[in-house]
Order: structure tokens, then C-alpha cells, then sequence
């Protein structure tokens, strides 16, 4: 049996990803307690706790990617953001034969070879880095903005820190799901808990990364 395996992410990048999950789960609750001001953990001495856990929360969500960046000193972290945000054509065309055929049939014969990420991948860390500005932003304002920034400013803030949190939470659930649970990717989720994934497992889902670092 071939057991080499890859090294796919350094402990500082998962120590990041679990924080950052953590802080996401308790700034989902959190936030959803919130979003229904009528049930009792948003109101009274309860909605204080909440209220004060999501803004602590939110600091050590906003604070972890940048503390990151600065200790890895752009090696791995950065490289991989650049990469997750390097769209090529055969990501485009990777990403309609993924939701057309593979995750359907597991059928990847017409799937271009995948580099570090797929084109799914790729489409979540973008989508989860937009939506963190989004959501960064609109909580600072909802945070510090009262009497400081037109009404229209503050309504609009409500509005897209809820919809980024949707977002990003039902983008979530999908992570979790093709990382832990999906038979073809489940592998997956080995990358973030030891570091590394079997050489077999790249060669069959990411052959182009394969190719760089034989
Ligand atoms: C990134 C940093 C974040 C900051 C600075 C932040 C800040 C805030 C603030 C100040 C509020 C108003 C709380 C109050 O009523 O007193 C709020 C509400 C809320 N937050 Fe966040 N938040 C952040 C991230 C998140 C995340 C990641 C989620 C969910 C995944 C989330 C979901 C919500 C929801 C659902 C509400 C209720 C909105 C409403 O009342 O209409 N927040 N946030």
C-alpha cells in the first residue's frame, strides 16, 4: 500500500480555520437569538449576555484572519488566498462540469484537472472572504454607527449583515457537509484535522497540484 502522503495545510492555517469555525458558530447563535428580539434570549439580562458575546466574539472573528497574515508572514495563508482568487477558464469550466455531472454521478472524465483547490473550493473561500467584509463592515456600523451615519446607512446595514450572515452560514452547512459526509470528497476534512491527505487522494482530485509537487 502507498502511503505517502501530502502536506495541504500548516498547523498556523489550522488553527485559524478552527477558531474562525468556532467564532462563526457562536456568532451564528448568537446573531440568530437576536434576529428574533421577541423570545428571551434577546431580551433582559439574557439579551445583554448575548449581545455582548456576539460583539466579543465578532472581535476575536475580525482579529484571527489578520493575526494570521501577520505570523505566517504571507507564506501559505496568502499564497492560498491568491490562489482560491485566481480564476482561470477551466475553473468556470471545472465549476459546470462539478454541479452538471461529478457530484451527481461521480463521474470526473469531464472535469479539467483541479489544482490546490476545485473550482468549488475556490467558489467557497471567495464567497465566505466577500461575505466577511460584508459582515465586518455592516456589524461596525451597527456597532458604532448610531447617530453617526444616516438612518438610510444604518437600515441597510441590518438588512445586508443579515443577508451575508444567510450566506455564508448556508455555504457552511454545505462545507460541512462535502467535507465530512459526501463519499467522493469526504477525505477532506483529513487536510484540516492532520495536515495531510493521502497521495492517492490528491492524484484523483487534485492532479494539477499533483503535478507541481511530485
Ligand atoms: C464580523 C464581525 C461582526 C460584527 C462586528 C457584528 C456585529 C453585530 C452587531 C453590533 C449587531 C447588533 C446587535 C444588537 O442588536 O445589539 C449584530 C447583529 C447580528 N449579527 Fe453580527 N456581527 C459580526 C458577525 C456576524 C456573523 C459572522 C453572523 C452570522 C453568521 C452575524 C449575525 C448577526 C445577526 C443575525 C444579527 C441580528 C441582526 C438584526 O438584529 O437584524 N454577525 N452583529
Amino acid at each position: 500500500m502507498n502511503d505517502r502522503v501530502f502536506v495541504r495545510f500548516t498547523r498556523g492555517e489550522r488553527l485559524f480555520h478552527w477558531t474562525n469555525f468556532l467564532t462563526f458558530v457562536v456568532l451564528a447563535l448568537t446573531g440568530a437569538f437576536l434576529y428574533v428580539p421577541w423570545q428571551p434570549y434577546a431580551q433582559a439580562d439574557a439579551g445583554e449576555t448575548n449581545r455582548f458575546l456576539h460583539r466579543l466574539l465578532a472581535i476575536v472573528f475580525m482579529a484571527t484572519p489578520i493575526l494570521t497574515m501577520l505570523l505566517s508572514r504571507g507564506r501559505g495563508f496568502l499564497g492560498d488566498l491568491r490562489e482560491a482568487f485566481t480564476w482561470r477558464g477551466e475553473d468556470f469550466r471545472s465549476l459546470w462540469a462539478l454541479v452538471t455531472r461529478y457530484y451527481w454521478t461521480a463521474d470526473d472524465r469531464t472535469l479539467p484537472p483541479q489544482g490546490k483547490f476545485t473550482a468549488g473550493q475556490k467558489l467557497h473561500i471567495v464567497l465566505q472572504n466577500v461575505a466577511f467584509l460584508v459582515v465586518a463592515v455592516t456589524g461596525l456600523v451597527l456597532w458604532f454607527g448610531a447617530g453617526r451615519f444616516p438612518i438610510e446607512v444604518f437600515r441597510w446595514s441590518i438588512i445586508l449583515h443579515g443577508l451575508a450572515a444567510l450566506v455564508m452560514t448556508c455555504f457552511v452547512v454545505v462545507h460541512i457537509y462535502m467535507t465530512t459526509v459526501m463519499p467522493m470528497t469526504n477525505q477532506a476534512i483529513a487536510a484540516m484535522v492532520l495536515g495531510t491527505v493521502s497521495e492517492e487522494y490528491v492524484r484523483r482530485h487534485h492532479p494539477r497540484w499533483y503535478a507541481q509537487r511530485r
